[in-house]
């Protein structure tokens, strides 16, 4: 049965992108190779590192850090950057996989992906000469490199969602949803709309819908990560709560067409007096030049049904070796330095992004230093994570689009939900 069901991710794959995939690799002249886990693990050579936009800044002075050491003459790396959009870099990595290029050698992985790439055998495992040391990592960040009891991936950053709020206007923050829509009439009296979070149909709206419906009790599929169990009453009152939002204005219309970068502009240019976003925003808002709430928003944990915090989805990145790689040797000791204590640090002092190393946030210097710590990792210890599935995108495009006809109003919540959950059903056999 396993057996089955991997071949049937294989050749759903196969059959959503082929040409392009073929295309892409005769015409970009790239080079191709076996895909065999027992190849290469010793070999050395340049290689590339890629990765959605570098919003933070991170990845740059990294990359030259690593070329910069002599003892990396022969290994220098070059860093394909890819765009913003999560939905964007997925397709662009899965035709390099498609295509067995091995112009990808280091890939960065968002947590809800790991599954489907792991299945497809497109990751190296990392274990034997590629083994690496989680101690001292979090053990969700692990387990979201983790399929099938092997590890596909070398964690890197987390992410919990947060609600940046303006200080100035609220000193209080909102602890549940209902505070925040008592707070709206406020913002609007001072000018400016209510609340965003992202709700454009790809990645970022399957968090924004799970955040809602797990923060009222509901959840979207069961223990087994695949029975669908989104439609009911606690779901539908926390997909309610987005679409109530839209209908009576708190949410701007616009909104519909967010991303995590359009959501941070509106918040930024002193126009949304609440913003659902990761904490990567927390350096932007705060260092931006065109920044007009560098001194005037504050951060909390989203808000909650009135017993406590919201949940948030767990997010984050983890960096992966393409099986197709011919420099694995020099992949992995990038992934190493990548993902060094050292790094993590650099992680959240240039970027505010949040580490995977535990004791980072035990760091009373480093929490001094930037008092966002403490609402990040409640967060964190309250995120839920989006279903693990090897036939994840198609789950995650079942909830897009039921709740982006929801929140539209073309379809009712009682309706929307039940379209997901056959949806999801389908998806999750790999129909
Ligand atoms: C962030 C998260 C990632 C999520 C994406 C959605 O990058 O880390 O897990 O899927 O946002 O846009």
């Amino acid at each position: 049965m396993p057996v089955m069901r991997k071949a049937g991710v294989v050749l759903a794959a196969v059959t959503l992108i082929p040409l392009a995939a073929c295309s892409s690799s005769s015409s970009g002249g790239s080079s191709t190779s076996s895909g065999d886990a027992a190849a290469n693990l010793t070999a050395r050579g340049p290689f590339s590192y890629v990765q959605g936009k570098d919003n933070s800044n991170v990845v740059k002075p990294l990359i030259d850090k690593w070329n910069a050491d002599p003892a990396n003459k022969d290994q220098q790396v070059t860093f394909i950057e890819q765009s913003a959009d999560a939905n964007a870099q997925l397709e662009d990595l899965k035709q390099h996989f498609l295509a067995k290029s091995s112009d990808y050698d280091v890939v960065d992985v968002d947590v809800v992906w790991t599954a489907e790439f792991a299945a497809n055998g497109w990751l190296q495992p990392l274990e034997g000469n590629l083994a690496l040391n989680t101690d001292p990592l979090i053990p969700a960040t692990v387990d979201s490199a983790t399929y099938a009891g092997k590890l596909y991936a070398s964690p890197q950053t987390t992410d919990g969602g947060i609600l940046y709020y303006r200080k100035d206007l609220f000193p209080t923050p909102p602890a549940s949803w209902d505070d925040m829509t008592a707070d709206c009439p406020k913002a609007k009296q001072a000018g400016i709309d209510c609340y965003a979070g992202q709700f454009q149909k790809y990645e970022g709206l399957t968090v924004n819908v799970a955040e809602a419906i797990n923060t009222a009790g509901g959840t979207i599929v069961g223990p087994d990560g695949s029975t669908p169990t989104v439609d009911s009453p606690e779901a539908a009152a926390g997909l309610q709560k987005l679409v109530d939002g839209f209908k009576s204005g708190i949410i701007p219309p616009d909104a519909i067409q967010f991303l995590e970068t359009e959501s941070l502009n509106d918040f930024e240019t002193g126009n949304l007096a609440f913003m659902r976003n990761w904490p990567y925003a927390y350096s932007l808002l705060s260092t931006d030049a065109s920044s007009k709430v560098k001194n005037t928003f504050g951060m909390a944990p989203l808000p909650g049904d009135g017993n406590g915090p919201g949940a948030s989805s767990l997010g984050g990145h983890n960096m992966a070796i393409s099986v197709y790689s011919q420099a694995k040797a020099s992949a992995f000791d990038f992934v190493n330095f990548m993902t060094s204590a050292e790094t993590e640090k650099f992680y959240i002092t240039q970027g505010s992004l949040a580490p995977v190393v535990t004791s980072l946030y035990e760091d009373k210097t480093l929490a001094k230093k930037y008092p966002y710590l403490p609402v990040l990792k409640q967060s964190l210890d309250s995120a839920v994570p989006r279903p693990v599935t090897p036939y994840y995108q198609a789950v995650s495009t079942a909830i897009q689009d039921n709740a982006y006809a929801a929140l539209k109003g073309d379809v009712s919540v009682q309706q929307a939900l039940s379209d997901m959950s056959d949806a999801i059903k389908a998806a999750s056999s790999g129909g």
